[in-house]
């Protein structure tokens, strides 16, 4: 009798598959209903020498299905964490997605420094449109309609009132208007602007500057030196000089243009500065009473400072590049070389 249980109790212990089979089986051969526990209520009809026997083997066969199932319960606790660590198993030798990085461009770089030289003087930033009305890019700039300055800026029309802005001159007389009861101004205006010139190394159809303001009482000229003089240094190293050169703009009265000392050779003269050591990045000047005048400020009162620089010419001397077109083509390659610069 014992000895089937032992059989038939071993073979399905084998059998089983999962804990949850392996649990029937304990309960079923070992449970309160359980075949052993039956042979053990017949004990009371044995003597007591066959109690002792019979007693002492139902106890080592509980003992032996017991240790049977643990053993069991081990080698499917294995095989389940085997299957498990196979299902989840990672590919380590795929290959990784690749994102290429990109940066910035370069004129942005610029820009951006720029924006922040100024910033720290505490100048706003103002950026607007670049399809703009005359009467901001030249009328409001004391440039009238017959005026020759009007052939010299070979502009790009819209229609008879808009076209794209000839320099960032007209954001400064939106500016001026827009903030004539809300003095002092202080504010810089970089963006692209657009003239008709023939694009060779030199020359964009399209390119970028940035706009200098500022109104207040007593600005003089030797404010608007101190402040590109500043800028030069952040821009181009702490040995930079400046130097105005007279000039003549519209809007301005005195004009100057500003030349720095030759990045390249230092003021030594290289063929960059064509032997001379200088090279110019900017136009500037005292705002023209008239034009203060014509935004509304009082201009007995009030006296102010502009300038416009070139981004692209201060780029193109930071980076050494040689052509100004380089920065509109856009070739993958020339723009992955400003991955170096910070
Ligand atoms: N608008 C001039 C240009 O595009 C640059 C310029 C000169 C801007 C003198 C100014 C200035 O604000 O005061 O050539």
């Amino acid at each position: 009798m014992l000895q089937k249980i032992q059989l038939e109790a071993l073979e399905k212990i084998m059998q089983c598959q999962n804990n949850t089979q392996l649990n029937e089986i304990k309960v079923l051969y070992l449970g309160k209903k359980g075949p052993l526990q039956e042979v053990m209520q017949q004990l009371k009809t044995l003597s007591v020498e066959e109690k002792k026997e019979v007693g002492k083997k139902v106890n080592e066969l509980k003992s032996l299905l017991e240790s049977t199932i643990e053993t069991k319960r081990i080698q499917l606790n294995e095989i389940a964490l085997q299957q498990q660590l196979e299902n989840e198993k990672i590919d380590l030798t795929l290959e990784a997605d690749y994102y290429e990085q990109g940066n910035l461009h370069p004129l942005i770089k610029i820009q951006t420094e720029l924006e922040d030289i100024f910033i720290a003087m505490g100048y706003d930033v103002a950026k607007i449109g670049e399809v703009e009305l005359d009467l901001y890019n030249f009328e409001r700039a004391n440039i009238p309609h017959d005026h020759p300055a009007r052939d010299m800026q070979d502009t790009f029309y819209i229609d008879d009132e808009k076209l794209l802005r000839t320099h960032t001159t007209a954001v400064q007389m939106r500016y001026l208007e827009e903030h004539a009861n809300n003095l002092p101004i202080q504010v810089v205006c970089p963006g692209k602007v657009y003239r008709r010139d023939d694009d060779d190394a030199t020359h964009s159809h399209q390119f970028m500057q940035i706009e200098g303001l500022v109104v207040k009482e007593n600005v003089k000229m030797s404010d608007l030196k101190g402040t590109l003089l500043l800028m030069a240094q952040k821009m181009f190293g702490e040995n930079q000089k400046i130097r105005f050169r007279p000039s003549y703009f519209q809007f301005t009265e005195p004009s100057v243009e500003v030349d720095v000392s030759c990045p390249f050779c230092g003021g030594k003269g290289c063929n960059v500065c064509k032997q001379t050591g200088w090279i110019e990045i900017l136009g500037a000047g005292m705002v023209h009473p008239k034009v203060l005048e014509m935004a509304g400020i009082d201009s007995t009162k009030y006296s102010g400072f502009a300038f416009g620089a070139g981004i692209d010419r201060i780029a193109m001397l930071r980076y050494g590049v040689e052509d100004i077109r380089h920065f509109f083509t856009n070739d993958i390659r020339f723009l992955k070389s400003f991955n170096r610069f910070d």
